[in-house]
């Protein structure tokens, strides 16, 4: 059991971090915080722009420091943006202030789901599919090594993801943590 208080999603671009995310915050009844949005919202631009002006290396500093906030701020489901987990500082923090749930998702999952995406700077140029393995034979060893839980979204959409996710969550995530109990099991 992990007494964390916040609930954290990591994993790859088209996971459905965002959306199964904000799905299981109405569940437990918590905020939904997104570290690509705090970025946003902290900067006053958008992510492609950060890239634009900052380079990778500007957004990351950035990331770093949304992270920080949102995991020091009250309890919440957040979702992390898929690069979060390159910073071993960012990594340790995860796991000291959440349970950490990897969403899992192939590359023809993503490629599908992102197909109509242009927010995305890594996918603006050259071969998603390539970008899409490489970066997950970079990052998958990461999300494994910081998660408490690894689920599989491919075949589900994302309410259906989190309506499983959160049957899961119920058993292998203390709720005590958040001072909310649950009810003993009827004898
Ligand atoms: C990135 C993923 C994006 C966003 C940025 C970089 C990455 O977030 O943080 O474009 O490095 O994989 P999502 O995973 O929410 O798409």
């Amino acid at each position: 059991m992990n007494p964390a208080r916040h609930l954290v999603l990591v994993g790859p671009m088209g996971a459905g971090k965002t959306s199964i995310g904000r799905c299981l915050a109405r569940h437990f009844g918590l905020d939904f915080a997104d570290s690509d949005h705090e970025v946003e919202v902290r900067t006053g631009a958008g992510i492609p722009t950060i890239f634009e002006c900052e380079g990778e290396a500007g957004f990351r500093a950035r990331e770093r420091e949304a992270l920080a906030v949102l995991l020091a701020g009250p309890d919440a489901v957040l979702a992390t943006g898929g690069g979060a987990v390159l910073d071993a500082g960012n990594r340790q923090l995860l796991a000291d202030h959440g349970f950490v749930v990897h969403l899992r998702a192939d590359v023809p999952a993503q490629l599908e789901r992102l197909a109509r995406d242009r927010s995305r700077p890594l996918l603006a140029t050259g071969d998603r599919e390539a970008t899409l393995r490489r970066l997950a034979a970079e990052r998958d060893p990461l999300y494994a090594e910081v998660a408490d839980l690894a689920f599989d979204t491919r075949h589900l959409p994302a309410a259906d993801a989190a309506r499983r996710l959160a049957g899961l969550l119920e058993s292998q995530w203390r709720r005590e943590a958040l001072g909310q109990p649950r009810p003993e099991p009827a004898a």
